[in-house]
This record gives structure tokens, C-alpha cells and sequence, in this order.
């Protein structure tokens, strides 16, 4: 499956013989092909969200796509704070979101 992709790209040209990898994230099984990080086989698969924000738990994903806002991290084969536009995907690879945490201004599930 292609989609979310530039399968014909004028300069590069056609995408092919490219080996096609399974990946986990949150779960659910996704394809990726070799040399794709994790951020770009997401967002082909039409996943934005990666993560939420620790405190406030409003979804995060790409944002400068070349490893410099660390927005995009995840938790991958248990090894938490990996960009995810940085980190190519590997064949089996298990990659989970954040959750949001217990805020220490809080007391009860509420503001005080
Ligand atoms: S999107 Fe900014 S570090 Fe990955």
C-alpha cells in the first residue's frame, strides 16, 4: 500500500523494489517500506498523533520532521525518547505513544 506516499517523484523517480516491513505501534500492526522512520511510515499510514503532552494530554506529532523539537517521541522497543523522525523502521519493531501523567497540581483528578 502506497498511500501517503510519492510513489513517481520527478527527480528521485518510480518508488520500487523496495522491501516493505511490518511494524507495531500502540498496538496496531502497521507497513512501512526499508529506509522510512517511523514518523513518515505513521504518517503514510495516517496516523498524526504520536504521542500526548505529558501534563495537558493534547495530541503531539511532526513538527520539525529533523530532530531538533523532539516532538515526535516514542517509545521504541522499550527504550522511551526515540524521534521518531529520526529512527528508521525495523522489521518487527514495537513502538508505543506516550500517556499522560499524573499532574502534581492536581489533587483528586481535579485543579484545585
Ligand atoms: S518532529 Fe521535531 S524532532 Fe522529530
Amino acid at each position: 500500500m502506497t498511500f501517503g506516499r510519492i510513489e513517481q517523484h520527478p527527480i528521485l523517480g518510480a518508488m520500487q523494489n523496495r522491501k516493505s516491513l511490518s511494524f507495531r505501534f500502540d498496538g496496531n500492526t502497521y507497513m512501512a517500506y526499508e529506509s522510512e522512520t517511523i514518523a513518515a511510515a505513521l504518517l503514510a499510514n495516517g496516523v498524526r498523533t504520536l504521542r500526548v503532552h505529558e501534563e495537558k494530554g493534547t495530541p503531539r506529532g511532526i513538527y520539525c520532521n529533523i530532530g531538533h523539537c523532539f516532538e515526535c517521541r516514542v517509545t521504541v522497543n522499550g527504550v522511551q525518547g526515540k524521534r521518531a523522525c529520526l529512527t528508521l523502521v525495523e522489521e518487527g519493531m514495537n513502538v508505543e505513544s506516550s500517556v499522560q501523567l499524573p499532574s502534581p497540581l492536581k489533587k483528586g483528578g481535579e485543579h484545585r
